[in-house]
């Protein structure tokens, strides 16, 4: 069917006046001239405004972990939404917060069992780092004030999250207001020792002792906190090297400095564990959380905290006084609890959380994966559970353009991939099955073939 006749079938969706609106990291200009909208989804699968279906390897942004669509989340929203629509969050609650909070602290790694909601990632991280302020001055340690995060980290966009990030385009333009008590560590990738590595490379362990160098030029008494994604997303699928966590643990433990996950996007069984934190066996202090903690139904975060730090902070102030002064006036919105709840009882009831290695489906997915080792412009292959990172080889003079290009490519052949800079990046939701992984891998390889 050509576009006249999809939309005379009713199968087409006519395109909105899109001047307006200002889209988030997008190219605007470019977008407008060739729009990619998407109208529904169910299961594995969005349905495009030209009527065809696409399958998802990106699980919506790494947040739809259950698949679309799924009438027991959609149906406890709408439930809520007539009971009660809205309950102000300070100095007041509701039932449904206090559930969902019971039910992710029942599935948090150790003692981190006390839960603060957000909106988003990135609130979860600022979250997180005022969280870390806050304990230290609880303690009597308020010189503890400078933040240390890693070089290609990505912890969202507010001031926080950036100016603890390493990614130089969300940085450059705002450089001059970043928090001024900031350091970073080295990344961890290094092509020459670990190109195609099959889950976590063998070399890099050592590079988690830079933290002591910047112990040595900051003093301990002054460092807060170490922030990192447990494998790197947004910079391209930056797996952590075997023993870098643990070492990167032992030296927060040696100074009192504490360890905070992001835990934003390997949150929620994507490694085959609840948590990135139990897949490596490395339990920090506070993990952030965001995404697929309700299957994205509604905007949501949390924040796992250890016993002893909310423990530090709450009882450290007089009693009948606010404790803490932080959060949002969605924090524990409702719907976002609903869309929580519902969403737990389904990781549970499905063995979502573990399906990743229990099923064998990362043993699969690692394999296709690295099948493509042979296809145009690879560079490098990286994965871990259901994670893939293919690195192409960038035009010259044009970095990133190859990899948009295949990701329209690849749109267009029905599937949907992500990129950054060059490379492609693919996180699909958790009820994957074999067929469609190898059909995320056979149109890579052929878009592959047919971008420049
Ligand atoms: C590790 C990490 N932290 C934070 C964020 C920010 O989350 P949000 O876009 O919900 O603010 C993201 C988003 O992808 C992320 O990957």
């Amino acid at each position: 069917m050509d576009q006249a006749e999809l939309q005379s079938s009713g199968t087409m969706t006519a395109l909105p006046e899109m001047e307006q609106l200002w889209m988030p990291f997008t190219a605007n200009r470019q977008f407008k001239t060739a729009p990619r909208l998407l109208v529904g989804a169910q299961g594995m699968y969005y349905r495009s405004h030209d009527g065809r279906e696409i399958l998802d390897g990106t699980a919506g942004l790494w947040c739809v972990n259950a698949g679309h669509g799924r009438p027991e989340i959609t149906q406890a929203i709408a439930r809520q939404a007539q009971e009660m629509d809205y309950a102000p969050p300070f100095q007041m609650g509701h039932p449904l917060q206090f559930e969902a909070a019971n039910l992710l602290a029942a599935i948090a790694p150790a003692d981190l069992k006390k839960v603060f909601f957000t909106n988003s990632g990135s609130e979860s991280v600022d979250s997180a780092l005022k969280i870390a302020l806050a304990y230290h001055r609880a303690r009597g340690e308020g010189t503890r004030t400078l933040f240390i995060g890693r070089e290609r980290g990505y912890h969202g966009v507010g001031f926080g999250g950036i100016s603890v990030g390493g990614m130089v385009a969300n940085r450059k333009v705002f450089r001059g207001s970043l928090l001024g008590n900031v350091d970073h560590l080295p990344h961890t990738y290094a092509p020459e020792h670990q190109s195609f590595s099959r889950g976590q490379p063998e070399w890099g362990a050592h590079l988690a002792d830079d933290l002591e160098r910047l112990v040595a030029l900051h003093d301990a008494s002054n460092i807060a906190a170490v922030i990192v994604e447990p494998v790197a997303g947004s910079t391209g699928v930056l797996v952590p090297p075997k023993g870098y966590l643990e070492r990167l643990r032992t030296i927060c433990d040696k100074y009192g400095i504490l360890l905070i996950f992001d835990e934003v996007i390997t949150g929620f069984g994507r490694m085959g564990t609840t948590f990135a934190a139990q897949y490596f066996n490395v339990t920090p202090d506070i993990i952030t959380t965001a995404k697929a903690v309700n299957n994205a139904a509604v905007p949501m975060g949390a924040v796992f905290v250890r016993n002893g730090v909310y423990d530090t902070v709450v009882n450290g102030a007089p009693e009948g006084s606010v404790e803490f002064f932080h959060g949002y006036t969605y924090s524990g919105h409702p719907l976002a609890m609903a869309a929580a709840v519902a969403t737990q009882q389904i990781y549970r009831r499905d063995r979502l959380l573990t399906r990743v290695q229990d099923d064998g489906i990362g043993a699969y997915w690692q394999e296709a994966l690295h099948g493509l080792r042979d296809a145009r412009h690879v560079k490098d292959l990286r994965n871990i559970g259901l994670i893939g990172g293919i690195e192409l080889e960038p035009r010259p003079g044009a970095a990133g353009k190859r990899a948009f290009e295949a990701f329209v490519a690849c749109y267009e052949r029905g599937v949907l991939v992500r990129y950054t800079g060059d490379t492609i990046a693919l996180s699909p939701p958790l009820i994957i099955e074999r067929g469609q992984i190898d059909q995320i891998m056979s149109t890579l390889r052929d878009a592959l073939r047919a971008v420049a």
